[in-house]
């Protein structure tokens, strides 16, 4: 399976890219997730790299990181032995500059994209989903404080009860608002780029958890189907 998981910041990539790992036993190769590590890295002044610290302000801004930091960091993991077997990419890519290094590059891989998968949601509900999203500070698990049941506490299956939660410095208001307006200009000519490569899907993602990834299983399957 290779494929793109597309959306807008918040449409559900990131929960949805882990359902498909533990279903298809695949890689999620996420690029917010490769920048973040990169910056956990340059919060470390013995360990700050001039890379880290340039994605940092980007994405505290709300802004894309330079192509090519995020094409250097595509590369190297793409030809990591586990994406042999297939990939999910998740946030990638992001404009047409990198679309066409992608093209270029599986071309080169002799792996072409299968499908790229539209998660299609409407602004309102991103914001929320953004502004209620907690992360465990220790395994990664994704919550999000509207959707967890009323008055109680989230429960980690991994971490048990009370995790530590924190919440992405990218998810502030004010940073959102600009998340948003990078999508609209940058991310969604991507649609029409797709559709006309006779790759694109489109899902609707304005469901819970499940209900999303029983509809991108039966795009899955068709595509596995032939
Ligand atoms: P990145 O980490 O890729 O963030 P994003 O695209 O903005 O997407 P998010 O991770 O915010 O949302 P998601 O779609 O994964 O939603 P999630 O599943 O978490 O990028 C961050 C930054 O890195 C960028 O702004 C940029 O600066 C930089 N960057 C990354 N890639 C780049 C690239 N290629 N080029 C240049 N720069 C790049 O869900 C969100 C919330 O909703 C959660 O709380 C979740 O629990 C909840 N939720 C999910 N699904 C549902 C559902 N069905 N029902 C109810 N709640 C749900």
């Amino acid at each position: 399976m290779r494929i793109v998981l597309m959306g807008a910041p918040g449409s559900g990539k990131g929960t949805q890219s882990q359902r498909l790992v533990e279903a298809h036993g695949v890689p999620q190769i996420s690029t917010g997730d490769l920048l973040r590590e990169a910056v956990a890295g340059a919060a470390n002044a013995a360990t700050a790299t001039e890379l880290g610290l340039r994605a940092k302000t980007a994405m505290e801004a709300g802004k894309l990181v330079d192509d090519a930091i995020v094409l250097g960091m595509i590369r190297e993991r793409l030809s990591q032995p586990d994406a042999a077997k297939g990939f999910i990419l998740d946030g990638f890519p992001r404009n047409l500059r990198q679309a066409e290094a992608l093209e270029t590059l599986l071309a080169t891989l002799g792996r072409p994209l299968q499908a790229v998968i539209l998660l299609n949601l409407n602004l309102g509900i991103l914001f929320k989903r953004l502004t209620g999203r907690r992360i465990c500070q220790d395994c990664g698990r994704v919550f999000n404080v509207y959707t967890s049941p009323a008055g109680t506490p989230p429960h980690c299956p991994k971490c048990g009860d009370h995790p530590r939660l924190l919440q992405r410095p990218d998810d502030r208001e004010e940073v959102i608002g600009k998340r948003l307006e990078v999508f609209e200009a940058q991310t969604k000519p991507l649609i029409e780029y797709y559709q006309k490569a006779g790759l694109l899907h489109t899902v609707d993602a304005d469901a819970d958890v499940e209900t999303v990834f029983q509809r991108l299983e039966s795009v899955i399957a068709a595509l596995e189907a032939g």
